[in-house]
This record gives C-alpha cells, sequence and structure tokens, in this order.
C-alpha cells in the first residue's frame, strides 16, 4: 500500500542522451529544456522528481568524430561535458543525474544485463550481412530503405544518406520474439506515445514484421566490451538505452530499492528521429529484463532553419549560450516552450523571439504587473486585503481562473507544454481585460473600496500565473512572486492548493523594475508598429494606458489624445490610415466581457474579417447586425479575450447620447475605400 501511494508520488523524466561530437546546440536544449519544465511542474504538483540527462560516448560515429580531432575517444568526450553542463546551468536546467555512457557505474550495468539476456537465451550469437548507417549508428534494412537495387548500397531511410555495407560475426537480440508482445502492449496502451499519430506508424513497422537485432560489433572497439568475449563491443543502442535504468542503480544489487523507486520513467521525452528506437526497441529490452514499460513517450518535432532540421552534422546549429546573452535566460524558455510546437516541426526566426518578448511578456504580462504596481504604491494600498465580498465579475473572473488551471493540468500531464502556456495567456488576456475595463485608475476617485477589490483580484491573479508559469521561467516568477510578498514555496503542492482556491489572501506588494525588458525588434517591425499606433507599443514605464476597448471605440486612433482636442498631424501620417466601409454580417458577445462585441464584417474584396468593439453598453449584437460602418482596417490584428480583432470600428463618442456609429448617409459596396 505504501509502495503504491510512493509511486504515485514520484515522477521520473528523460531526455535522450546527446552523443558528443559537437557542443549542445538548440535542438538538445529544446529536449533538455521540456524535461525541465515537466519536471517543475510535477514539483508543483508536489511530486517527488528524478531528472535524467547525460551524454551518449561511444560508437563509431564519436570514434571517427575523435579520429578526426587527432584525440582519444574518451579524451575528446570529456572535452565537451563542460559545454553541456554549462549550457544547462546557464539554462537552470534542474536535472538530478548527468549519466556518460563512458561512466564505470554504466558499463557495469550494461554488461549485467548483457550477461542476463545472454543467459535466458535472449541473446545468441550469429552472423550479419547488412547496411549501416554510421551517422545514426543504425542497421538499415531492405524493407527500411527506398533503394532497394541489388548490389548497390542502401540509403539510411532517415537521413537518406548512403550506408556502408558490414559483415560481422555478432550477437543478436531476440527481437523477433517480442513482436505480438509489444503489439498487444501499443493496443493495452493507446496514450503510450503522444502525440499519438507517431504511434500509427509504430504499429505499421512493427506489425511489417521484426528481424532479430544485431547488437555487438567487432568493427568498432569504442565502445562497452561483451562479458566474456571482448572481441565484440556493444551497439550503442542497446548500450545507450539502458543508460535510463543504469543511471538509478540497474545491476548494482546495492540500489534495488532506488530502482524499485523510480522506474518505469514516467515520462521520456525526445525528437522524432530516434522514436524507433524508443518505442520498438527500448520496450522489447524491457521486456526481456522483466521491467515495467515506460508511463509515456513524449515525441517532439524538431527545430528547423529554414526548412532544414537544426544539426551537429548539417552545420547550422545555433548557440544557445548566445542566445541567452542576447534575449535573456527566462525568456528564451519561453520562447523554446511556447513557440515551438511539440506535435511538429517549427522554424527558428530570430524575429520571433523578440515580438513574443515584445508583445506577451512586456506588454501582456509585464505591463500589468507593473500598472498594478503603480496604482497601489501612488495610492497607499500596498497591503492588500481581501474585500469583505467579491462582486459578480471578479467572482466570474475565478470562475474563469479555475477552468484555466484544470485546462494547464490536464494539458501537463499529456505532455502538452506549448499548449498549456498557451492557456495560461488566455487567462492573462483575461485579467488583462478585467483591469481595463474596471478602470481603476477611474474608480479610485470615487471608491476605494472597489479599487481594492480589482487590484485584490488583479494580484491574487498574478500569483496565480506566476506559480502557474514558474516551470518555465523560474528566475522571473521567483522574482514577481516576492514584489507581491509571497515568494515561491517548492514544499506547497500548489496544484492541491489551486483546487480549493479561495481568494483570501493578503499581499504586501512592492514595486520592482520592469520584469521583462522589451527587446529590440528590427527597424521594419517598428515602422509596422508605429505605424499601427497601437497602446501596447507605448513604454512599460508608463504605467496607465488608455484600453484597447476605449482607444477602439475613439475617433481619433492613430492620434496621441489629449485634453483638449488632438496634436495636428502631417497628411503623410492621415494617408498611413486604410479606411474603409464594412457590413457587419454577423455579431455576438463575448463571453466573460461586458464590453465586447464580436463582429464578422464584410469588407468586399478583402474578405470576411472579424472585429472586436468595445460598445456593448451601447448596442446590442442584434442592432449591430446588417449595418454599415467605418473602419480602419490596416492595424496589426490584437487579441482580446483570445480573439484576434483585424480592423477597429469607429464611433462618435456623444457625453449625453453615449457611442453611436460613424455611418454613411447612403449605402456603398462593401470595402469601399473613404479618404
Ligand atoms: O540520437 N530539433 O543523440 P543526438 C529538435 N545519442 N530536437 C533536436 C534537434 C532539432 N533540430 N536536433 C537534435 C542521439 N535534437 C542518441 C540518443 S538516447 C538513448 C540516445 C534532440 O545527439 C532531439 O531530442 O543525435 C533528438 O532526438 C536528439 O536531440 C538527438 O540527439
Ligand atoms: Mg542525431
Amino acid at each position: 500500500m505504501q509502495n503504491s501511494n510512493q509511486k504515485h508520488n514520484k515522477f521520473y523524466v528523460t531526455t535522450p542522451i546527446y552523443y558528443v561530437t559537437a557542443r549542445p546546440h538548440l535542438g538538445s536544449l529544446y529536449s533538455t529544456l521540456l524535461a525541465d519544465v515537466a519536471a517543475r511542474y510535477h514539483k508543483v504538483a508536489g511530486q517527488e522528481v528524478f531528472f535524467l540527462t547525460g551524454t551518449d560516448e561511444h560508437g563509431q560515429k564519436v570514434a571517427q568524430a575523435a579520429e578526426k580531432a587527432g584525440m582519444k575517444p574518451k579524451e575528446f568526450t570529456d572535452s565537451f561535458i563542460d559545454d553541456y553542463t554549462s549550457v544547462w546551468n546557464t539554462y537552470n536546467i534542474a536535472y538530478d543525474y548527468f549519466i556518460r555512457t563512458t561512466d564505470q557505474q554504466h558499463i557495469a550495468g550494461v554488461q549485467t544485463w548483457l550477461q542476463r539476456l545472454i543467459a535466458q537465451g535472449d541473446i545468441y550469437k550469429g552472423s550479419y550481412k547488412g547496411w549501416y548507417c554510421t551517422p545514426c549508428e543504425s542497421f538499415v534494412t531492405e524493407k527500411d530503405s527506398q533503394e532497394t537495387e541489388v548490389g548497390k548500397a542502401l540509403t539510411c531511410p532517415d537521413c537518406s544518406r548512403l550506408t556502408g555495407e558490414v559483415f560481422e560475426e555478432c550477437y543478436f537480440f531476440k527481437l523477433s520474439a517480442y513482436q505480438d508482445r509489444l503489439l498487444a502492449f501499443y493496443e493495452e496502451n493507446p496514450n503510450f506515445i503522444t502525440p499519438k499519430e507517431r504511434m500509427a506508424e509504430i504499429v505499421n513497422f512493427v506489425k511489417g514484421g521484426l528481424k532479430d537485432l544485431s547488437i555487438s560489433r567487432t568493427t568498432v572497439s569504442w565502445g562497452i566490451p561483451f562479458p566474456d568475449d571482448n572481441l565484440h563491443v556493444t551497439y550503442v543502442w542497446a548500450d545507450a538505452l539502458n543508460n535510463y535504468i543504469t543511471a538509478i542503480g540497474y545491476g548494482d544489487d546495492s540500489r534495488a530499492q532506488e530502482l524499485a523507486k523510480w522506474w518505469p520513467a514516467d515520462l521520456q521525452i525526445m525528437g522524432k528521429d530516434i522514436v524507433r528506437f524508443h518505442a520498438i526497441y527500448w520496450p522489447a529490452f524491457l521486456m526481456a529484463s522483466g521491467l515495467a514499460m515506460p508511463k509515456k513517450l513524449l515525441v517532439h518535432g524538431w527545430i528547423k532553419v529554414g526548412d532544414q532540421k537544426m544539426s551537429k552534422s548539417l552545420g547550422n546549429a545555433i548557440d544557445p549560450m548566445q542566445l541567452a546573452q542576447d534575449y535573456g535566460v527566462d525568456e528564451m524558455r519561453y520562447y523554446l516552450t511556447r513557440k515551438m510546437a511539440i506535435t511538429q516541426d517549427s522554424e527558428f526566426k530570430f524575429e520571433d523571439i523578440s515580438q513574443s518578448i515584445n508583445a506577451e511578456l512586456a506588454n501582456a504580462f509585464g505591463n500589468l504587473l507593473n500598472r498594478m504596481a503603480t496604482l497601489v504604491v501612488k495610492n497607499e494600498a500596498t497591503h492588500l486585503n481581501p474585500p469583505a465580498q467579491w462582486s459578480h465579475s471578479s467572482l466570474e473572473l475565478q470562475k474563469q481562473c479555475q477552468i484555466i488551471c484544470d485546462d494547464v493540468w490536464s494539458l501537463v500531464d499529456q505532455g502538452m507544454l506549448y499548449r498549456a502556456v498557451a492557456r495560461i495567456w488566455d487567462y492573462i488576456n483575461l485579467v488583462n481585460a478585467y483591469f481595463h475595463e474596471h478602470e481603476p485608475w477611474k474608480v479610485i476617485k470615487h471608491d476605494r473600496e472597489k479599487f481594492l477589490e480589482i487590484m485584490s483580484a488583479t494580484v491574487h491573479s498574478l500569483q496565480i500565473i506566476g506559480i502557474l508559469l514558474w516551470p518555465v521561467m523560474p528566475a522571473k516568477m521567483e522574482l514577481m512572486l516576492n514584489s507581491l510578498g509571497c515568494p515561491f514555496d517548492t514544499s506547497i503542492n500548489y496544484k492541491e492548493s489551486m483546487k480549493t482556491m479561495s481568494w483570501k489572501n493578503s499581499f504586501i506588494i512592492q514595486q520592482i523594475a520592469t520584469l521583462f525588458a522589451k527587446s529590440e525588434i528590427k527597424k521594419e517591425d517598428i515602422e509596422e508598429v508605429t505605424q499601427a499606433a497601437q497602446p501596447q507599443v507605448k513604454p512599460a514605464q508608463q504605467a496607465v494606458i488608455k484600453t484597447p476597448e476605449v482607444t477602439q471605440a475613439s475617433v481619433t486612433p492613430a492620434a496621441k489624445p489629449v485634453e483638449n482636442g488632438t496634436e495636428n498631424i502631417g497628411i503623410e501620417d492621415f494617408i498611413k490610415l486604410d479606411l474603409r466601409i464594412g457590413t457587419i454580417i454577423d455579431c455576438e458577445i463575448v463571453t466573460g466581457s461586458d464590453k465586447l462585441l464580436k463582429s464578422q464584417v464584410d469588407f468586399g474584396p478583402l474578405g470576411m474579417r472579424q472585429v472586436l468593439s468595445g460598445i456593448r453598453k451601447h448596442y446590442s449584437p442584434e442592432e449591430m447586425k446588417g449595418k454599415q460602418g467605418l473602419f480602419v482596417v490596416n492595424l496589426k490584428p490584437r487579441k482580446m479575450m483570445g480573439f484576434d480583432s483585424h480592423g477597429m470600428m469607429l464611433f462618435a463618442l456623444d457625453e449625453l447620447s453615449g457611442l453611436k456609429i460613424v455611418g454613411l448617409v447612403e449605402q456603398v459596396a462593401p470595402g469601399t475605400k473613404v479618404g
């Protein structure tokens, strides 16, 4: 009983162990970062975590690279270890153990494994004639290769390089004997591989028939020697895959409890290039060893540069150290976790990093914190207590918060970390909308209690956002949580405490320097942004800015608003605006907002567009349907309450009668230009 509880409360996560033929690049960082983010989520959920990473140091590929460098293999691999650990340390990767396959303890573990499997007949001696791809350290059969002409070298199905012919006496692992058990296992565990589409590929491959796997080489000397047969060294995958169990004590009887405590792994992360080794060979090795199957394989796509995979051997690798220096560690952690989609390949672009730092981190998130802190400091409300009673809109925010928290945890369980982070941003957008719609900078003038409630709801929200984003940006979130007077505490099971969240906390707020500095964007980007004259490009220090909704309802979109009228602008500024007539085809309310309406607008040759307007207090959706109005159509799209707005409808604000549509006396075709 105690044992099963213990199992439930642990989380064992692994990364691939990387070939040490070059320094780590962004691709190696990506897998390791995903493991770190997952590990930290499970810490937030109160679990005991073991996070393993390391290096794969044997085999022909490493031996050849060492020879080229004029070094002995071990001397060569030693020379890269600091590069790995310093990238991991720079990026705050909190691994618990770094395994090297040249560690004595790993070597002994693999030899014990070989001995046991030889003794039980799962490994036998034979001979192999066939094809080998050294860059992939993989045997290629005619079935896998597109090139099947007799006498011609086969090409590797993974990297398309020509393979080399090998004829060797070797040891085989009886992979063929596990075909049915593997298929039964996949069928019983349809969630074994995430994303699911990868599972289908594996099932098809196994159904196509499995041959026994050659697991020793006599022509390579850089590897783990076979016990009692030193002419043979262990094939790299039989060596490398076992790292996941030797690291936690496999083969060492004095560590049996440790192995029982941590195995099976809860999450094994890798790129799609090595899924076959992890989804077929590895489970078969484990079945032969009488060990349980890993709970889940998380298989991610590649980071690409242009349309090429970023890789050590292609020479297009990007140095993570430089990126940390240029953009900041947590900013890069955020960019990689959120913008690289796990389920597909993602293109790496420098301008995307700046974009997400500026729009998401600095504007949407950092500004909210800053505006709240400026207001509480200015109004002597830094010691913030919860209100005696929450109003309807605050309760609605709390409800949304609960829904989003549940979604985040479920996405984390599925390994869909990029989607979990996107969901947290939905909440940041909701809190921003709540903050702007309540206009606390106005409310303070006549209702201090209400002002304090708005601030308290905002700070409660920021605390939850800080905890939910801690796994992604630990240093920044600790900084923010400290400034809210609720330091991050690793001993708390926040996942559990969030379930019964009561929003009854008191906070002591300190204003801190800007949480996320803006990143420089290229000149073209700046011009585009300035042209759009969005409130979000204003400097972070300007604590209170006009809300998007208010700006949207203003008739002076591109001009700086002043008390009585506006600044003069030149015609060159005016003609930058693309003003059009649009016809509202459909209009509906936005759930959770008491200001926004969402319209589908016909712009003729420009097509249909979605436009959000902060007019719900003035117009019902039914009243808007069928109306023609004046729109600015070349503003950069904005997100409000999770929806994109591709344009801005213009209104006249009459102090007495409220907001009025700026319309035409006569009807014109949708899309007609105005100017
Ligand atoms: O395959 N995008 O090591 P390896 C995303 N030693 N991830 C990438 C990537 C990219 N462009 N490039 C590399 C090996 N990766 C074996 C593993 S495990 C028992 C042995 C990541 O150095 C991704 O996780 O070639 C990929 O699977 C791994 O690095 C390959 O690392
Ligand atoms: Mg590789």
